[in-house]
């Protein structure tokens, strides 16, 4: 596949076919991603990969906890979900679209809770990766991991694969780092779901459209 193919072909994926994913092909990809560039070649990428029980194991744990504990949704490190425009509109657009494929109507709070605990089942892939971070190092860093995710997304797409980052993964982190052994000193960041679509599920027939160029550029210097 080429470049500008794979990067307009990755598209957040929210259903998965139970299909494996073989440990030689995550290795293979993330042995790819690892030539992504980072802020002084530090590469402070980590990430747990989990697949069989310990996914399952989990999944089920992470659940669990959100139905005792629906509020501990508070990230370990400094977040904010107040949105001014034009982020709000942009985002209420992707929830209008993204919910009325999976036939969710408005301020149905209870189907909503529902289908946002499916991040916490990977949406079914067989594969979840956990992104993790040194809690020493600066946002200049988390920069670095992003560019790493899009690499391994960028790689798992032109094997066949799709993924959907997940940044609910840093709510109820402290249940990740207990099942996953995640050492004290490391943020979980995000996390990613790595499968093979289900391409009958329509909430996978979404596009999240994009500005233009004219909208996010300025450009400086030009003739
Ligand atoms: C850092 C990050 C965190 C995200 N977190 C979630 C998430 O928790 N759940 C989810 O369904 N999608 C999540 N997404 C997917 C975005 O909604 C998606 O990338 C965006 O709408 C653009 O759509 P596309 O990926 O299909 O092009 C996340 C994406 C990124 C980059």
């Amino acid at each position: 596949m080429q470049l500008d193919e794979a990067l307009k072909a990755r598209k957040s994926v929210r259903a998965f076919k139970p299909d494996p994913v073989p440990l030689e092909l995550v290795k293979e990809i993330l042995d790819i991603a690892r030539w992504s560039p980072s802020g002084t070649n530090i590469q402070p990428w980590k990430v747990h990969v989990v697949a069989g029980d310990v996914r399952r194991r989990l999944e089920e744990e992470v659940l669990a906890h959100r139905e005792t504990d629906p509020a501990d949704k508070i990230a370990e490190f400094p977040r904010t979900s107040k949105r001014k425009e034009p982020y709000t509109t942009r985002m209420r657009t992707l929830g209008k679209e993204m919910y009325g494929l999976l036939g969710i109507p408005k301020g149905d709070q209870a189907a909503n809770w529902r289908q946002w605990g499916r991040n916490y089942q990977f949406f079914d892939a067989p594969v979840g990766l956990i992104f993790t971070i040194d809690k020493d190092l600066d946002a200049m860093s988390f920069l670095d991991i992003g560019i790493f995710m899009q690499s391994v997304m960028l790689a798992a797409k032109a094997r066949g694969l799709d993924t959907c980052s997940q940044g609910a993964w840093n709510n109820f982190w402290s249940v990740t780092r207990r099942v996953l052994n995640v050492p004290e000193d490391e943020y979980i960041i995000c996390g990613m779901s790595l499968g093979y679509a289900d391409e009958s599920a329509p909430v996978n027939t979404l596009i999240a459209g994009r500005e233009p160029v004219e909208n996010f550029a300025t450009f400086h210097g030009f003739e």
